[in-house]
């Protein structure tokens, strides 16, 4: 802190600064961070074909849904106050390829999804993840040259690509969490120029190469496949030539600066629990609606830990998102998003107890 002495105050026992402590509702007056649902986005992972709901091994209560199951679940979500979904796409195994085709088709499964989505609801917020490593036969998050490396300039064309037709299906937002360098800008330019400049583009600015985004990979199966090679290229199993090194601060403020001059209009901290710091330092650099992303990974623990007696999860996941949002973070992207609005509203209902009857 860098509050003055005399801003702090007197001292001890004039100050007791246990007095406000007391009683729930005391503390709750003088709270300094509150969030509110309408902060929150609950991701979701669809993908095609006749199964309803299939839970996903390593992300306890989270499911890949089908395209009419979604919509019911959503019918559930948006009962529970949430008013933003993420949306990934699952396509079938036999529809991956080394151009990522099944990213920008109109009749991918993001874009029939998203499409269904404006019909039923009318009010929802649909954010869509624009990348490539889910439709790719490597898993990477772009295209693969012949010397077996990942080509910026050649992926920029098909994440806007991929963008356009989210855009054209009817999403609200579009999300590249890629990493390409200068994806924002081309993004941009290609909206504008099919005349949706006024849709806004959430940019996955700072995202760091994390070992949290494990569960994620097993949801989706975007895993980059070591085994890929094609003649004698060998391509790196990891996303470290793209994604950040968790180690840098200085270098995700240049990130999020490019990011604000290419025409991001909210920028992203992504994972969330580990980069408090990254968090904080955005939150004041710079004057743009900044997103924390609480990844697949930082869910897991907490409900693994959860599961064994070992935390609350409720406690824990107040505590988690009340950090995010006192470091900066306005909105907040988390896999308990449901959860925590359901949680939210019960307390509402049983706030204050009556203890005589009124008579
Ligand atoms: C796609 C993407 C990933 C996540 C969001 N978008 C995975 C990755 O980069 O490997 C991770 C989300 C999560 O772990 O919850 N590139």
């Amino acid at each position: 802190m860098t509050a003055k002495p005399d801003r702090l105050g007197g001292k001890y026992p004039a100050v007791r600064l246990r007095r406000l402590r007391r009683n729930e509702a005391c503390r709750r007056l003088v709270r300094e961070t509150a969030f509110h649902p309408d902060q929150l986005v609950m991701p979701y992972f669809v993908q095609e074909g006749p199964r309803c709901k299939e839970e996903i091994r390593s992300l306890p209560g989270q499911y890949r849904f089908s395209i009419d199951c979604l919509m019911e679940e959503l019918d559930e979500l948006t009962g529970s106050g949430v008013r933003a979904v993420l949306l990934f796409g699952i396509p079938d195994e036999g529809k991956k390829d080394e151009s990522a085709s099944a990213a920008w088709s109109s009749e991918g499964v993001v874009q029939k999804a998203v499409r269904e989505i404006k019909r039923r609801f009318q009010d929802l917020l649909v954010i869509t993840d624009v990348c490539l490593c889910a439709y790719t036969s490597h898993g990477h998050c772009g295209m693969v040259n012949d010397r077996g490396e990942i080509s910026n300039d050649a992926s920029l064309k098909i994440l806007s690509d991929t963008a356009l037709s989210h855009a054209e299906a009817g999403a609200d937002i579009v999300a590249p969490s890629d990493m390409m360098d200068g994806r924002i800008q081309m993004i941009r330019k290609r909206l504008d120029g099919a005349g949706f400049e006024n849709l806004p583009i959430l940019s996955y600015s700072a995202k760091y190469a994390s070992a949290f985004y494990g569960p994620f990979r097993d949801a989706v199966h975007s895993a980059p496949r070591p085994e890929f090679s094609s003649g004698n290229r060998r391509i790196p199993a990891d996303r470290r030539s793209y994604q950040m090194d968790p180690a840098n601060l200085r270098e995700a403020m240049r990130e999020i600066a490019l990011d604000i001059d290419e025409g991001a209009d909210i920028v992203m901290v992504k994972p969330a629990m580990a980069y408090l710091d990254v968090i904080r330092e955005a939150a004041r650099t710079f004057d743009v609606p900044l997103a924390a992303y609480a990844v697949s990974g930082e869910y897991a623990m907490i409900k693994a830990a959860a599961e064994k007696g070992i935390v609350d999860e409720r406690q824990a996941v107040w505590e988690t998102l009340t950090a995010f949002a006192r470091a900066g973070a306005r909105v907040l992207i988390t896999y308990h998003a449901k959860q925590v609005s359901l949680w939210n509203s019960s307390t509402q209902r049983e706030s204050v107890k009556r203890v005589t009857a009124l008579r």
